[in-house]
């Protein structure tokens, strides 16, 4: 169903509510989603990215609801992730012909994955195109936010940034805007989706955001292509991206471990009663990795100044979902970052000095040897577990 959103432009997107895990199984996806696509309709009828290719024929039934599609003069795709471009092979069996404005690393993404010559219109930084009633679209490539392919277009007048990825949060909702959902849904997703997905960008997105800056585009909407529009105050998430991509850091220190008999779980937890213990202000979570969902924890870890890994020993090394965790955190680049490691064996207790390399290879500064405790803490270890906890408070 169509919904205007201002003037001449329209959502014509989807609401995924049952959407659990996005990216294969990447990342947990709590509260849905949306697939965002806009419809402008000036002298020129333009229409902005389309659907997860699930929703493809439902988009296009819709779509053909609301317009004669043959009516479509342009179809912008911002991005050729099959999350936004999913919809574009049943749509263009209707109309083969019309040109599809985007990257040129967007060509080699939507041939790449759709095997069609349509009429692809190169354009880079700067290109506009003129829809008619004295407005334009003006392309800015967002290469590497997130994909070598993606770009954003602003539609001048309306001032309206069609931003794709960047600025999203996986929200499913009925409602358009950033200042009519739950601000603690929207800050959460928020964030979570910049952790989870920007971190890695963060140096050129530091760049980027001064190059659109710099342009001084009067912008009253930035329409993402996931969960809300921004409308109330819509430069606000323009800064905290600039924060976020800072090497963001909160006063906070994220505990994350697995373990086997539950000695690694003791020290955990008495890490954390001397972290708390020696400064009252800094903010402790711990996370049993088995029972947590880890993109909520790289969630936290992109909060963290200093991160505590544990593991106990097994194989003369870590278990294994310790070792997959750290990959990711790997993955995300993390910078700025402390990190120490803690953890209990029964016989030869490599797992410390797995942890430390492992954390130092991920980028994160080791700052203290580690914890290792033999066989099950007892009263005596515990004290030093704390006594690990308070000494990592103050380091
Ligand atoms: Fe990069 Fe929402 O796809």
């Amino acid at each position: 169903m169509k919904k205007q959103i201002k003037n001449k432009v329209s959502w014509v997107g989807k609401v995924d509510w049952e959407l659990r895990k996005f990216h294969g199984n990447e990342y947990s996806t709590h509260k849905g989603s949306t697939y965002n696509s806009y419809l402008i309709q000036e002298e020129k009828t333009v229409l902005i990215d389309t659907v997860w290719s699930p929703f493809a024929e439902e988009f296009v039934e819709n779509l053909a609801q609301e317009i004669d599609l043959d009516n479509i003069d342009y179809i912008v795709a911002n991005h050729g992730e099959n999350d936004h471009s999913g919809a574009l092979p049943a749509l263009m069996k209707h109309i083969p012909d019309t040109p599809i404005y985007c990257t040129a690393n967007a060509v080699k993404s939507l041939k790449g994955q759709y095997h069609q010559d349509w009429d692809f219109r190169v354009v880079k930084t700067g290109d506009t195109l003129d829809i008619g009633n004295g407005k334009e679209l003006v392309f800015v490539e967002m290469m590497m936010l997130h994909w070598p392919d993606s770009m954003a277009t602003y539609l001048t007048q309306d001032n309206v940034l069609f931003s794709n990825d960047a600025f999203g949060q996986h929200l499913a909702t009925e409602k358009l805007y950033n200042d009519l959902v739950d601000q603690c849904d929207l800050d959460e997703e928020a964030i979570k989706y910049y952790a989870n997905i920007l971190t890695p960008f963060s140096p050129i997105l530091r760049k980027k955001l001064d190059e659109v800056l710099s342009l001084n585009l009067e912008i009253d909407l930035i329409a993402t292509s996931h969960g809300v529009i921004w409308r109330d105050n819509p430069m606000q998430i323009v800064e905290k991206y600039s924060q976020w991509a800072n090497d963001y850091q909160e006063n906070q220190i994220t505990i994350i471990y697995d373990t086997m008999w539950n000695g690694t779980k003791i020290l955990a937890e008495k890490i954390a009663e001397g972290i708390g213990l020696a400064d009252q202000e800094v903010v402790v979570k711990v996370f049993n990795l088995s029972k947590s969902d880890e993109n909520d924890i790289i969630t936290e870890v992109f909060k963290s100044k200093t991160v505590l890994v544990g593991s106990p020993t097994i194989s003369n090394s870590i278990l294994h979902n310790v070792a997959g965790f750290i990959h990711l955190m790997k993955e995300l680049k993390f910078k700025n970052k402390k990190a120490a490691a803690f953890g209990c064996y029964g016989w030869s207790g490599e797992s410390v000095k797995v942890l430390n390399d492992l954390m130092e290879d991920a980028g994160f500064e080791t700052i203290d040897n580690g914890f290792k405790n033999h066989w099950n803490p007892d009263v005596d270890a515990q004290e030093s577990a704390i006594k690990f906890g308070e000494k990592i408070a103050k380091t």
